[in-house]
């Protein structure tokens, strides 16, 4: 639809009609009740003016359907707007189980990014066309933010935690990457592109990366290297938890809550080991704060994940 005209991004990705109807849709609707006030003032402001230094107007009768009628049909518009957005923020901050995980870390000024495969790529993303693409987003200093206009996707990229989006491109092509949260002087100059491939062609592209270890490999090598195993044994004397299974379980906790154990719990486990003790164990774990970068922590979480995810609990406790 608008390929033609340049003021509009290619629409890439199965979001982007959608988002796009939505947009006119509330452009439509604000540019039409302008037209009718603006309309209406100044016809009102012709017709009604005053003609005589003595003129009186009329008194005014408050016409009770003429009320109804003008707080019905805005309360109408406002719902299906509301309803409509909902529906597609909810759609769009959801991504499919079976989306394939990209894990990209901002920093100043650049984009890296890791496929599952280990492949590595600063400020390019290849992905296959036709099949959802998940990005899990860390910063390793300030607030950045992770835009794709022709995908219609953009979502912040802030220290401290993970936030994620998701798309499916649906046509082949390059797109730019750009960083919209001002984030220092180099902020304008921290953008890159998106190659989306026929599947095929991206499979080709990942064998042609060579050298690189799967992102769990990786993340294993990491755990023994931090020497985490000499505590989270799966014995029972073991001095801190066991890991298998971890991933996906509610964790009971000293302070008697329950916690799920997801990646933002064990990013904090890592980082701030103190703040959620496992019920049973001491508080003995050091913190690994500043002593283990983005990337590293990614490849941690997901070998983590790899130790198996818990069962469906059929009475937890
Ligand atoms: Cu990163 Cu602006």
């Amino acid at each position: 639809m608008f390929e033609e005209l340049p003021l509009f991004p290619l629409q890439a990705s199965t979001f982007a009609g959608q988002v796009d109807a939505l947009y006119f849709f509330l452009v439509a609707m604000a540019t039409f009740f302008v037209v009718l006030i603006f309309g209406t003032v100044i016809y009102f402001t012709a017709k009604y003016r005053r003609r005589s230094a003595t003129e009186r107007p009329p008194p005014i009768h408050i016409d009770m359907r003429l009320e109804i009628l003008w707080s019905i049909i805005p309360l109408i518009l406002v719902m299906i707007s509301f309803g409509w957005g909902a529906s597609l923020f909810v759609h769009m901050s959801q991504a499919p189980e079976d989306a394939l995980e990209l894990r990209a870390v901002g920093r100043q000024w650049m984009w890296k990014l890791q496929h599952p495969s280990g492949a590595r790529e600063i400020n390019q993303m290849h992905s296959p066309v036709g099949k959802p693409i998940k990005v899990i987003l860390a910063s390793e200093d300030v607030v950045h933010s992770f835009y794709v206009p022709a995908f219609r996707i953009k979502m912040d990229v802030v220290p401290g935690r993970y936030t994620a989006t998701w798309f499916e491109a649906n046509r082949e092509g390059e797109f730019h990457l750009f960083c919209t949260e001002y984030c220092g002087t180099q902020h304008s100059g921290m953008i890159g592109r998106v190659v989306a491939m026929k599947p095929v062609d991206y499979q080709r592209w990942l064998t042609s990366q060579a050298g690189e270890e799967p992102i769990a490999v990786s993340g294993e090598r990491l755990f023994q290297q931090l020497r985490c195993e000499t505590c989270h044994q799966t014995t029972s004397t073991a001095q801190g938890p066991a890991l298998t299974g971890l991933f996906g379980r509610q964790v009971k906790l000293e302070s008697g809550e329950s916690v799920l154990a997801d990646e933002a719990y064990i990013r904090e486990s890592i980082l701030n080991p103190h703040n959620k003790i496992v019920a049973g164990y001491r508080p003995i774990m050091p913190t690994y704060q500043g002593q283990i970068s983005e990337d590293a922590l990614h490849q941690i979480i997901v070998y983590l994940r790899t130790l198996g995810r818990a069962p469906e609990e059929k009475n937890p406790s």
